[in-house]
């Protein structure tokens, strides 16, 4: 597999997702939990947590959260951010495989956020990444997840997209474009980025992201083999609208059966 999330990718990732509204996908998060589940809700496990964007604030509201990444760049950022926290909340951090890790603890909630599931590509790698999160939660807890949604990502098509993002010194340029294989519902994403200072470039990389899409049928019925009940598909994060051919991301709700 190639590598995804290295080094200068993960140094940037914050800036180039600055305008992703992290603080609303929480209060939706809390929102989901005080909706869908049948307890209060205390302890968290984070599958693909990166560099902590929901973990850490999760934490920040009093949730105990457990986040698990296979990226040692993105869990340096998300150890460092901890490490400077003014103070620090019940939150702790797991170098592993989301297909594989064992933890000795069990949660109220799981989630994976920001098209984790979309990372795993064959039907072995999803069953097995929902697996982990039905191992480690208790019954009736919940599983919560947002993926890129088929019907329109086969109506919309993936198109070259370019982002320029200012820098205490210079600009981040990100430049992505995809690919469909709609054989195998994969979309390949093929990132390049370049950091630069007022005068030069700083750094440049470049990432093929290989990313999943979900239709609905096959969503219920994964979680239902990992041993989940799909409780909602709505749009992504306008949960309360039905997705339909232009939501390119969907939010999951699923309860441990
Ligand atoms: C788009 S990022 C999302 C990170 C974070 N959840 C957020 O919302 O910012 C996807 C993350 O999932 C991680 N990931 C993907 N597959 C994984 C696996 N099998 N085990 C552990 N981490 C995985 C990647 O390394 C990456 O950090």
């Amino acid at each position: 597999m190639n590598q995804t999330f290295g080094s200068t990718y993960a140094q940037a990732y914050d800036l180039l997702y600055l305008d992703k509204d992290y603080t609303a996908e929480c209060d939706l998060i809390e929102n989901v939990f005080h909706r869908y589940s049948d307890k209060p809700i205390s302890r968290v496990l984070d599958l693909g947590c990166g560099t902590g964007n929901h973990a850490f604030p999760l934490a920040s509201r009093g949730y105990e959260v457990v986040g698990i990444e296979r990226s040692e760049s993105m869990l340096a950022q998300a150890h460092n951010k901890l490490a400077h926290a003014p103070t620090k909340p019940k939150l702790s951090y797991c170098a592993g495989d989301i297909r594989s890790v064992k933890l000795e603890s069990e949660f109220d909630a799981a989630l994976m956020m920001f098209a984790v599931l979309g990372y795993q590509l064959e039907n072995k790698d999803v069953l097995a990444a929902l697996k982990t999160a039905r191992q480690h939660v208790r019954t009736g807890a919940l599983f919560i997840y947002d993926v890129w949604y088929g019907p329109a990502v086969l109506h919309q098509r993936p198109s070259e997209r370019s982002r320029v993002i200012p820098t205490a010194d210079g600009k981040i340029l990100r430049i992505a474009s995809g690919q469909l294989d709609a054989s195998r519902h994969l979309c390949s994403v093929h990132y390049n980025l370049w950091q630069m200072s007022a005068k030069r470039i700083v750094s440049e990389t470049e990432e093929t992201h290989l990313m999943r899409y979900f239709f609905p049928l096959e969503l219920h019925l994964l979680l239902e083999c990992a041993g989940f009940s799909s409780l909602r598909l709505g749009a992504f994060p306008e949960f309360d609208r039905d997705p339909d051919e232009t939501t390119w991301n969907i939010l999951g709700v699923g309860r441990a059966s």
